[in-house]
């Protein structure tokens, strides 16, 4: 029977990273993929983390599975990190359900919904992070989209945006990202959150947030204004949240569904649902990632050092994208001042698909088709050779 199954494409991205780990060019530049990578080119275990880890393997006395929802006090941290001590009171109207990554987080989220509301559309901005349609269309769920980054303006389109969004109905899905848009780096501003608020309480949209960079545009409280705003006005939403990069977890598969519910009812009705999708999915959580965060966000001291080293990290990238975006504006006749005010790892460059597909082969530089480029693989041995290929190339 599985002889008749031909072989897939390859994901695009992690197609394009495997591209550039076989190409022979010794100068080759990989500004593809979306992780966190430090100055000398690594993508660093947060000390935090490793501390942690270190506790972790003294004190760990089995292997037996979690709870079904996940660790405690991982899940408690993520609570507070997101919505905040006001926003979490007593904590009864919030549940949540540890999953593998952020991916897992938006496929139980998904199937949340789902159960919910089987005809829902999904709204997702254009453009978005690929994988958003694999992952909630699995699921069953259908997509509209609505106008998000403008490459003429290398902004938000608002006002097309909230035109697109009236069309969204009642049971309908309206997936916003938390911070740090993934592709543009484009973030809506708080009074735009605000508008999207009274655009949900008017039309009764439910709004599922994806937050796989909090911490890494301009600060962790910061960064989820915006997301806790929205969560006070409607008094119900879903979070998707990752710890994939401001814990350094990738690998571990450290995510969670958080359920902001109207009530204590709603909230262990929705959490139900959510497990009950777990079970039919993978059955229990990873462990090893979500009790390593639950630590570094449950102890004073581990908490203090990893906010200190996620700072430098988010520090770090907005240097980054100043140094880029003068030199790019220098080396050039463009403007590329936008970059500088974009959060987060990733932007557009704004060249064409064939200047994309020319800098791989001409400069062995490699970024997406459409120019989308992650900001923390740049540093000061790649910067300048960054810009002179794209110089080259406009
Ligand atoms: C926008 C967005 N959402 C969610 C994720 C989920 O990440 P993970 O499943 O690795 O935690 C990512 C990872 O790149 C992302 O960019």
């Amino acid at each position: 029977m599985l002889e008749q199954l031909s072989v897939l494409a390859p994901d695009p991205i992690l197609g394009l990273a495997a591209a550039c780990r076989a190409d022979p060019n010794p100068h080759k530049i990989d500004l593809t993929v979306g992780i966190y990578m430090d100055e000398t080119g690594i993508c660093p275990v947060f000390e935090a983390v490793k501390k942690a880890q270190r506790q972790l393997i003294d004190e760990e006395v089995t292997k037996a599975y979690l709870p079904a929802a996940g660790d405690p006090a991982y899940l408690n941290g993520m609570k507070t990190l997101v919505f905040g001590d006001e926003l979490v009171g007593d904590g009864t109207h919030i549940t949540a359900v540890q999953t593998p990554g952020g991916c897992g987080a938006l496929r139980i989220a998904s199937e949340v919904l789902a159960a919910a509301s089987p005809d829902a559309t999904v709204w997702i901005s254009n453009p978005t992070w690929p994988v958003h349609i694999p992952l909630m269309g699995s699921v069953g769920l259908k997509f509209a989209t609505y106008s998000y980054y403008d490459p003429r303006s290398h902004g938000v389109d608002f006002e097309q945006m909230v035109n697109d969004l009236k069309s969204a109905k009642s049971d309908d899905v309206v997936l916003l990202h938390g911070c740090c848009h993934n592709p543009c780096g484009a973030d809506l501003t708080l009074e735009q959150w605000s508008i999207l608020a009274d655009m949900a309480l008017e039309q009764g949209f439910t709004v599922l947030i994806d937050l796989a960079y909090q911490g890494m545009g301009s600060g962790l409280v910061e960064d989820v204004q915006g997301l806790r705003l929205m969560a006070s006005r409607l008094g119900e939403l879903i979070v998707a949240a990752s710890c994939s990069k401001n814990l350094g977890l990738y690998r571990e598969r450290t995510g969670v569904a958080l359920f902001f519910g109207r009530d204590t009812q709603s909230a262990a009705a929705t959490q139900s649902h959510g497990l009950g999708a777990a079970r039919r999915v993978y059955s229990m959580p990873p462990a090893h990632g979500a009790l390593l965060a639950g630590r570094v966000l449950s102890d004073p001291e581990l908490r203090s050092s990893w906010e200190r080293e996620l700072e430098h990290v988010c520090g770090r990238m907005i240097s980054l994208r100043r140094q880029l975006s003068e030199k790019l504006s220098a080396k050039t006749d463009q403007d590329f001042s936008f970059i500088a005010g974009e959060k987060g790892m990733f932007s557009f460059l704004g060249l064409s698909v064939e200047q994309a597909k020319g800098l791989r082969q001409t400069h062995g530089l490699y970024m997406l088709d459409s120019s989308r480029i992650n900001v923390a693989a740049l540093n000061a041995d790649n910067m300048d050779k960054v810009v002179a290929a794209v110089a080259s190339a406009l």
